[in-house]
């Protein structure tokens, strides 16, 4: 059994003192809320303080990205042991990285090796655009993301990634994927490019997220499929009330 994940991806929003209202305000719904697995990941600068604020809790917390190599030359950007000194997770390969900030399939391979050395729990992004979906190649694009960023990753290490599905159509747009279509992705797609990666059992370890649009109110249609084992939520997860009941509606008896 695969247990259900949702993780609040924060964005660019909030200061250090508006995330710690928002977290004041989550914190006790969700600390509540057992069997689904919890996540926030806030802006970097966020981290520290919200990290404090979780100590003896089971929420967990992300960082949205991190750089491959463990430290040097890189200004501006943060490296794996800084991550780890906070987070347990961290998003790799998010669509807004790749298409603003040259994020690559062989790049997010990169990050994802470094994530699992540094013992961090990687929720790596793979998604079509709306040209590439219209143009029926949806498939071979997630295809593709999935081989090519999960490539060379120890078998043994499988179920320690989490794979987010994230049209890229979805996000941000208010038009949600149809549960149904994305369960076909999820089932007919990423899980078999799993298999060929790390074997059938290894696939099916694999928690894959559902991602774009997911609100209080659709979120139960999407955790009704088997194959969707939890969500990666953007806008509403800066809202305290829909946050909590997406996560309650992740959960299965
Ligand atoms: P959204 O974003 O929920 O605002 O569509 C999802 C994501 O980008 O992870």
């Amino acid at each position: 059994m695969r247990k259900p994940l949702v993780a609040g991806n924060w964005k660019m929003n909030k200061t250090v003192a508006e995330a710690r209202d928002l977290v004041n305000m989550m914190k006790s719904p969700l600390g509540e809320l057992t069997g689904v697995e919890k996540v926030l990941c806030p802006p970097y600068i966020a981290l520290m303080t919200v990290a404090s604020m979780l100590e003896g809790t089971d929420i967990g917390l992300g960082a949205q990205d991190m750089h491959w190599e463990e430290k040097g030359a890189f200004t501006g950007e943060v490296a794996p042991n800084m991550v780890k000194e906070f987070c347990k997770y961290v998003i790799i390969g998010h669509s807004e990285r790749r298409a603003y900030f040259g994020e690559t399939d062989e790049t997010v391979n990169r990050k994802l090796s470094t994530a699992i050395k540094f013992g961090l729990t990687p929720i790596v992004c793979v998604g079509e655009t709306l040209d590439q979906y219209e143009s029926g190649l949806t498939e071979e694009v997630v295809r593709r993301q999935i081989k090519a960023g999960l490539a060379g990753i120890d078998s043994a290490n499988a179920a320690k990634i989490v794979v987010a599905y994230e049209p890229v159509w979805a996000i941000g747009t208010g038009k949600a994927s149809s549960g149904e279509n994305a369960n076909t992705v999820h089932q007919k797609v990423i899980r078999p490019a799993l298999s060929e990666l790390f074997g059938v059992d290894g696939a099916e370890a694999i928690r894959i997220l559902y991602g774009g649009s997911v609100t209080a109110s659709n979120a139960s249609e999407f955790f009704s499929y088997a194959d969707i084992d939890g969500a990666l939520v953007g806008g509403a997860s800066l809202k305290p009330d829909e946050f909590v009941a997406i996560t309650k509606a992740a959960f299965r008896p």
